[in-house]
């Protein structure tokens, strides 16, 4: 069913009825690589890397390396590497063209060492080709999944449920202009295909009313803006369930959280970009290389692990189905070996409570750590 909204979504007709490519671009004037995480005088947030000590611990690099960070996001786990490894060599990815400018900063601190990519992973290994870059030929990736402070903070961008502003969603801003926006996916799919991606994407219980409400409240007027959609949800719930729901930290959620991780996940076509994420890490990686994954919501870590341990993976939107099933350990074979890959370590690592606190966004962190056979 997913599969099919994402081939209606992709179709052509949909887009036609979309409105012009907006020309505002993402202004991050207070946020350069590795600036602190405090607001800035524009409301401005920078990202805040996640378990940055233990991903240089495991990604183990020495000088003189070619390391690929594949989310380059603000930078900070990139700049913390290029600080503290001679010679390193970084190919800094990510499909979002702000974020490919603050690797243009870095690479003038850093001449000669830093190579901004725009690009995500799905188009990963033939801009490595293009770059001259071999197969089996990188030694370490780091892949941090999902979304920065810098999307979700700026309201332009439309990721952020308490903050308002167009309904949009889209990680590589407006590069590819026909590219459907959140504001595109609740205004135009039916109720039904609107309730598949809240179960599968956000796996949201209340799927059906959300969508039902989003449906009823489109009638009078399309769902455009953030609040404007954090409204039509709350409106599917009884007001007593509104923050009912707590996040890890036991801090009230608000009702809307999993309609929004959905949209996003659907928008930015996520599950499919991190297979195809791991896949492309797994053709440049040498072998004996190490790979750090870190990801943040349990479709994601489920998509990892099943990945490394060689499992099928040809109903990525499936996923939340698994849930209740017996927890496998991750890699735990006679050997604990996949086809392609050993566990460094086979526990998964969390952030200390010290940084869950300074840190909250990175509070449901799950960070994997496994070299290339
Ligand atoms: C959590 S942030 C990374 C933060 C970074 N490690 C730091 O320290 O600032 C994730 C980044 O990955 C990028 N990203 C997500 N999916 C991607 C994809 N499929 N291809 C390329 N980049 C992607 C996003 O645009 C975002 O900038």
């Amino acid at each position: 069913m997913i599969s099919q909204c994402s081939k209606v979504l992709r179709s052509g007709s949909l887009l036609k009825s979309m409105a012009s490519i907006r020309t505002w671009r993402c202004e991050v004037p207070y946020c350069s690589v590795g600036a602190s995480p405090d607001p800035g005088p524009t409301g401005t947030v920078c990202h805040t890397p996640v378990m940055l000590k233990e991903v240089l611990h495991y990604l183990d690099l020495q000088p003189g390396q070619v390391v690929l960070d594949m989310t380059f996001g603000g930078g900070g786990h990139s700049k913390a590497i290029l600080n503290t490894i001679p010679e390193i060599t970084l190919l800094a990815l990510d499909r979002d063209p702000t974020a490919i400018n603050l690797a243009g900063d870095l690479e003038k601190e850093y001449p000669g060492q830093v190579k901004p990519i725009l690009g995500r992973f799905t188009e990963l290994l033939p801009l490595l080709s293009h770059m001259k870059i071999k197969e089996r030929s990188v030694d370490a990736v780091l892949l941090d999944a999902g979304c920065s402070s810098m999307q979700m903070d700026q309201a332009q961008r439309g990721f952020a449920l308490s903050k308002d502003g167009p309904l949009d969603m889209r990680m590589d801003g407006d590069r590819y202009p026909d590219m459907p926006r959140a504001a595109d996916v609740v205004n135009t799919l039916d109720q039904q295909a609107l309730a598949s991606i809240l179960g599968a994407y956000g796996e949201e219980k209340r799927a059906w009313k959300i969508a039902s409400a989003m449906v009823e409240a489109r009638r009078s007027t399309p769902i455009t803006t953030t609040q404007q959609l954090a409204r039509v949800v709350a409106g599917a719930f009884p007001a007593a369930a509104m923050y009912a729901r707590k996040d890890r930290l036991n801090r009230p959620s608000h009702v809307a959280t999993k309609t929004f991780q959905a949209l996003r996940i659907f928008v930015n076509d996520e599950l499919n970009e991190l297979h195809a994420g791991l896949l492309a890490a797994q053709t440049a990686l040498r072998p004996g290389a190490r790979m750090v994954v870190i990801t943040f919501h349990s479709l994601e870590d489920r998509l990892v692990k099943r990945f490394l341990q060689g499992g099928d993976m040809s109903n990525l939107d499936e996923f939340h189905f698994e849930q209740k099933q017996k927890k496998a350990k991750f890699l735990r074979g006679p050997k604990e070996k996949s086809e392609h890959w050993t566990a460094i370590k086979r526990k998964v690592v969390t952030p200390e409570k010290q940084e869950m606190l300074e840190n909250p966004r990175g509070r449901s962190a799950k960070l994997r750590i496994v070299q290339r056979l």
